[in-house]
């Protein structure tokens, strides 16, 4: 949530954070803005609307200054609007702010600020605090305010009488700097500051970081130096942007194959699973007696999937939790239950909340996560990197399929480590995972056919996704795609819950997409889509190529998926869910990768 640039160095900061803006939109679009300071006076320029929104205000006030602070927006405290838009000013201060301050209210009664604030946001307040203990000191302004906030807070902070300098703090929000070739730059990932530098650190939470035009410098809160632990930027530059396709979406979904290779074949050593690298010893699972994985959204979706090939395979339970509703519930972990916590940007506050409880519990843990030195990877035992590259729509593809084939890999570890099944068992799992990358290829070479298909749904109100066991997995995700980019109503049951209550929604024409993969579920699968059908149902079939349907039955939609075995059908069938929802939006000529209300990472609970 809300995306954080600061620059300050001898390039055109104005372009550097203009351009970085616009890389990290997907974490908010509400509004945003840049400040620029210059020879002791700061303007600042912001709206709502989006970064080329702003990029058009800016063409006009033409600002001057070669320091400065940017944000991309997404409202939590306060309405959209240009006063709520950041940065905010209070005195001598300017601020931008990425979570939550708790306590904004009480801060503003112990500080009187009541009247005396120019928007309605929390971050305001913040600036203002900055400002009551700031008297030429920044270090000391900030520490003294940082420890009278209760939240979550990634700062980047100018002082009027600061030149040249960006001072940043944080808290669970993410905030990553480097130094480029011409200066020093900070930003909420490390997306924005991959295009100048492959080497970057991750700010620690409750350091003060200042960036000048030739130094980044670390320092505590008690004001002593820090060592900064330098990491490398772990992906290629070059693939960042849309590459010729119209939306990221696509293009992410198209790079399927490529990226699930890059996240298997590195953990395959003589055909066999190996997650040597990652240092994971085998006794993390062996030792367990039940695994509970925690995540968010799409990444729960993956994790539901791995519930379904665990049970199956190893025969140990697993529980899926929502990481938003875990604290909630009571939570029964200990040193017995392997957690795994997946996600992609590896910031979900719930996932890492969920996690930091569990790792106090005693829970041995593996994170699944894509961004590199993230909070999650950072929180946990042990990390398997997804390496799914930037993802930058806001609807996840390529990252949950990597999640997945993760997945794969630590069934099949750990099936291993048990002694559970025979070379040749694990030979076949092996090839079969290595096989997806050419079968996703065959679901994407048919773009056109299921652009057609996707016809089916265009213009519904509702659609409805049936299916049972592993394809109801599948459609979960399936129907949060199609919810997400299309804003159609779209539900995910499982077929045989049908008849308990939402087949009373189902009416002449109501569009229905069946997924029917497994083998032992097939025939009351198709039994449950004659029942819809019965009722007048529209249904679009996604099945495996070899099925033969009945010649006597009504099959006006057909996708044939490319045969693999069942544990895997869920490869192609996300992929041609995805590819559903994606034409959906795009002929409804929607903006695919920022959809309405939504921001790529949740840091705030
Ligand atoms: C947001 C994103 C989803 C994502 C979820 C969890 O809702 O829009 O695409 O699945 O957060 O995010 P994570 O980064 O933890 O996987």
């Amino acid at each position: 949530m809300c995306g954080i640039i600061g620059y300050t160095g001898n390039g055109n900061a104005e372009k550097i954070m203009l351009d970085a803006l616009e890389l990290l939109e997907y974490r908010g679009y509400d509004s945003a803005g840049i400040a620029l300071l210059h020879q002791g006076r700061t303007q600042i320029i912001k709206r709502a609307g989006r970064v080329k929104d702003l990029r058009k205000l800016c063409e006009t006030v033409k600002p001057v200054g070669c320091c400065g602070i940017g944000h991309t927006r997404w409202a939590t405290h306060g309405g959209v609007c240009d006063e709520n838009a950041h940065p905010h000013r209070f005195g001598p201060v300017t601020l931008i702010h990425n979570g939550i301050i708790e306590n904004y209210r009480e801060l503003m009664e112990k500080y009187h600020l009541e009247g005396r604030l120019a928007s309605e946001t929390d971050s305001e307040v913040a600036a203002a605090v900055v400002e009551h203990f700031y008297t030429g000191d920044p270090y000391s302004a900030i520490r003294r305010t940082v420890l009278k906030l209760k939240g979550t807070f990634a700062f980047a902070i100018m002082f009027d009488d600061q030149p040249d300098k960006i001072f940043a703090v944080r808290n669970v929000s993410p905030i990553v700097a480097a130094l480029t070739q011409d200066g020093a730059i900070l930003a909420s990932d490390v997306a924005a500051v991959a295009p100048f530098t492959t080497d970057y650190f991750v700010l620690p939470e409750f350091h003060v970081v200042c960036l000048e035009k030739e130094k980044v410098s670390l320092f505590d809160l008690s004001g002593d130096h820090a060592q900064i632990d330098w990491l490398k930027v772990d992906w290629d530059v070059s693939r960042s942007g849309k590459c010729g396709y119209p939306f990221y979406m696509e293009k992410e979904i198209m790079e399927q194959p490529q990226v699930i290779r890059e996240t298997i074949a590195p953990r395959i050593r003589d055909g066999r699973p190996d997650f040597s690298a990652e240092q994971i010893p085998d006794s993390l699972f062996t030792d367990c007696k039940r695994i509970c994985v925690i995540a968010c959204g799409t990444a729960m979706h993956a994790g539901l999937v791995g519930k379904s090939l665990i049970q199956a395979m190893i025969g140990i339970h697993v529980d899926v939790v929502m990481a938003s509703e875990f604290m909630y519930n009571d939570p029964v972990v200990d040193k017995d239950t392997l957690v795994i916590a997946i996600s992609q940007s590896g910031e979900t506050i719930d996932t890492l909340e969920a996690l930091k409880f569990a790792r106090k519990c005693g829970s041995p843990s593996i994170c699944v996560v894509n961004v590199m030195g993230a909070s999650i990877a950072r929180a946990g035992e042990y990390v398997i990197y997804t390496h799914a590259g930037p993802e930058i729509a806001v609807a996840s593809t390529k990252a949950y399929t990597t999640q997945l084939a993760v997945l794969y890999l630590i069934t099949a570890r750990m099936a291993m480590a048990r002694g559970l099944w025979s070379g040749e068992e694990l030979s076949d799992f092996m090839a079969e995972l290595e096989r997806v990358p050419q079968v996703i290829r065959r679901v994407l070479d048919t773009k056109e056919e299921i652009h057609r298909l996707s016809g089916a749904v265009l213009n519904a109100r509702d659609v409805f996704m049936i299916g049972r066991g592993l394809d109801y997995s599948i459609l979960l995700e399936g129907s949060l795609k199609l919810k997400e980019v299309s804003y159609i109503h779209s539900e995910a049951y499982a077929s045989g819950e049908l008849k308990h209550g939402t087949i009373a929604l189902i009416t002449e024409d109501t569009p229905v997409i069946a997924v029917v993969t497994q083998e032992k579920l097939k025939s009351k699968e198709l039994s449950n889509i004659r029942e819809v059908q019965s009722r007048g149902a529209r249904v679009l079939l996604l099945i495996k190529e070899n099925e033969t349907l009945d010649a006597g039955e009504q099959w006006s939609c057909v996708y044939r998926l490319p045969q693999m075995k069942d544990p895997f059908m869920v490869m192609p069938a996300s992929v041609a869910l995805q590819m559903i929802a994606y034409f959906v939006s795009l002929d409804k000529g929607l903006d695919v990768d920022k959809p309405r209300n939504l921001a790529k990472v949740v840091t705030v609970e």
